[in-house]
């Protein structure tokens, strides 16, 4: 039968236990930040509904998202921005999405003068409506991100922002 000095004893370990674990969890989500900002970033974010979205008739939007590192959580900003093309009726997918940054050195992708096609004013790549490159400027067409519809009549239209390295044929994650 323990007697009071091992229970005393007993009592102490746990404590220091429990104040051991609370004051690893800072540590932990020290070593988590920038796991924790990169999961952030490639978050579904909703961006607009579909019934906002006209077939044919490219959109941009931005991709607002909370930012955090290793020790500051920032407010709600522009991390990004995407352009968004809603397709035919009854096509599948029903909206293609991009990233508006150029892969041949990451400028603003725009619109051409007819909004009929993809430019980017920096050194002329050129891309479809589909995404595909239209010239040899770039390495490769304009990154596809992935599109979620959540919701009922009027989706909202939720897009996974990501960002890949330039200048080179495939299509990389930045890590
Ligand atoms: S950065 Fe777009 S064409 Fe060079």
């Amino acid at each position: 039968m323990p007697n009071r000095r091992d229970l005393l004893r007993f009592g102490a370990v746990s404590l220091g236990g429990v104040f051991s674990a609370l004051l690893a969890v800072p540590g932990v989500r020290f070593l988590l930040g920038p796991l924790a900002s990169a999961t952030a970033e490639r978050a579904f974010q909703p961006l607009t509904r579909l019934g906002q979205l006209k077939a044919g008739e490219p959109q941009a939007f931005a991709v607002i998202a909370e930012r955090r590192d290793a020790w500051v959580k920032y407010p709600r900003e522009p991390i990004g921005s995407v352009w968004l093309v809603r397709q035919p009726e009854g096509s599948n997918p029903p909206v293609l999405a991009f990233s508006a940054e150029c892969p041949h050195l990451s400028c603003p992708i725009g619109l051409t003068p007819d909004r009929k096609g993809f430019l980017c004013p920096c050194h002329g790549a050129r891309f479809t409506l589909s995404g595909a490159k239209e010239n040899a400027v770039s390495a490769r067409g304009m990154d596809a991100l992935a599109v979620e519809l959540s919701g009922g009549a009027d989706p909202e239209v939720r897009v996974r922002f990501e960002r890949y390295q330039p200048q080179v044929a495939e299509k990389k994650p930045l890590a």
